[in-house]
């Protein structure tokens, strides 16, 4: 029986299949996998992992800090090339208890495969990244908050030839500038109060991938011992005397232009030349509307099934909203705000404007796209942009506690004409506050 071939006949049946289909090979290396489990690509990596362990037919595994069973017909199919697992997915998170630390969403593992980005911007980034991926080139990746630079870098590892190796990921923001050098470089026991014999990040991450995240919020000091370990290649512990060879790749990522922190004085410029052998430069979401449907359609579903709600569509204004907002926030800010939409929406058929959250309303506008745009509104959909109007003033009227005058600063209207909306959607407030 040739497994792959199988597969590639029934495609589109096997991945609309409602359980995970793993295809690996003898090793353990992921080759093909089902929509299924690209939520819970936690578990694809497990059991990539623990191949040999589930070949014996083990079924209760320990993976980075949870328990994972799986004793429920774990491989069903192999030939000389590839193992075929069948598992109720579902199934195995449940079995966690209350533990969703797998989810993707929370810490899981990111590949290229489930990577959303339909636009042309995204397809040729990622096209590139797969490249660089296969060189040993120090990275740095830039773009704005929650675009997706993370995921980025970890799309990189494991695409590299040291996806075995670990993806140590560092904030440098978030480290105490006084620990910053025994963290990256670790330390001797003694060397002072409190040190203990503990490897750095650079010698954990060694033979994978470390991913200095803010890299522009590094000391200078420590940007130059930076330097130093990139030219030697080796670390020496602080108070130790001993240089350690290191062998990992550094992808780098900041939220600004990486140019323009070197003329700032942020980042040293012959740093940033070690560090961005190769940049990528990941587009704010607003410049990729392309993408918005599909993930905003992956969102709902990972969502919805996390809550355990019924899968729903999003209603055309809906997607008008989604593509006229400026997406300040990026991927992560379409996230959330499906997230809250979904909750809200629980009782409904449909995603409607009425169960997007306040402070996105407004932000957003139907009608700021072309004349064009405004004029295909259809008048159905009219009565949902007067609903959202109607929401953002009762909104903006009870964070200014009823007080006219406010609200109508915020909205960006005159007190005039706010009375006059007030009037059409039948909104009250107190005398006193008139
Ligand atoms: N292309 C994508 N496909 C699927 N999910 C995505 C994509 N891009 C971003 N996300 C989601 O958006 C969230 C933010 O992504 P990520 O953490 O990589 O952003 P970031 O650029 O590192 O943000 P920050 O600058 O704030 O650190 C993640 O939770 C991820 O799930
Ligand atoms: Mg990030």
């Amino acid at each position: 029986m040739d497994i792959k071939a199988i597969l590639r006949q029934n495609r589109d049946f096997f991945n609309s299949f409602n359980r995970g289909l793993l295809l690996t090979e003898l090793d353990g290396r992921i080759f093909w996998k089902n929509k299924e489990f690209d939520n819970y690509m936690e578990i694809a990596y497990m059991i990539s992992e623990n191949i040999s362990k589930l070949k014996e037919g083990l079924g209760t595994f320990e993976y980075e800090g949870g328990r994972f069973e799986i004793n429920k017909v774990p491989i069903l199919f192999s030939d000389e090339k590839y193992l075929l697992f069948i598992l109720d997915v579902s199934e195995i998170v449940d079995a966690r208890s209350g533990h969703d630390s797998y989810m993707r969403s929370s810490g899981g593992k990111y590949t290229f495969d489930n990577l959303i980005g339909r636009s042309e911007v995204m397809q040729k980034l990622v096209e590139d990244a797969k490249k660089v991926a296969m060189t040993d080139s120090n990275i740095i990746i830039h773009g704005e908050t929650g675009s997706g630079k993370e995921i980025i870098a970890q799309s990189i590892h494991y695409e590299s030839s040291r996806r075995k190796g670990k993806f140590i990921a560092v904030n440098c923001s978030a480290v105490p500038e006084n620990l910053m050098e025994s963290i990256f470089f670790g330390s001797v026991k003694g060397v002072f109060s409190g040190a203990e014999n503990k490897k750095g990040l650079f010698e954990i991450a060694s033979g994978g991938t470390i991913f200095l995240d803010e890299i522009n919020s590094m000391p200078m000091n420590l940007q130059a011992k930076l330097l130093r370990v990139i030219q030697e290649g080796t670390v020496r512990r602080i108070g130790g005397t001993e240089e350690v060879k290191i062998d990992s790749r550094i992808i780098s990522a900041m939220n600004m232009n990486p140019f323009d922190e070197v003329d700032k004085g942020k980042v040293r410029n012959d740093l940033l030349y070690r560090l961005g052998v190769v940049f990528i430069k990941v587009p704010p979401l607003r410049e990729r509307i392309d993408d918005i449907g599909p993930l905003a359609e992956y969102f709902i579903k990972m969502k919805s099934r996390k809550l355990g709600i019924g899968v729903k569509p999003v209603n055309k204004i809906v997607y008008q909203l989604f593509m006229n907002n400026d997406w300040e926030g990026n991927v992560r800010q379409l996230e959330h705000v499906i997230e809250s939409a979904v909750v809200m929406a629980r009782y409904s058929s449909e995603i409607n404007a009425e169960h997007l959250p306040a402070y996105f309303l407004k932000t957003t506008t139907a009608s700021k796209g072309s004349k064009n745009e405004i004029e295909l509104v259809q008048d159905s959909l009219k009565h949902e942009l007067e609903t959202i109007e109607k929401n953002r003033i009762i909104f903006d009227l009870e964070n200014s506690g009823g007080n006219m005058t406010a609200a109508a600063k915020t909205l960006g209207i005159s007190r005039q004409n706010l009375y006059k909306k007030m009037k059409k959607y039948d909104i009250k407030v107190s005398e006193q506050n008139k």
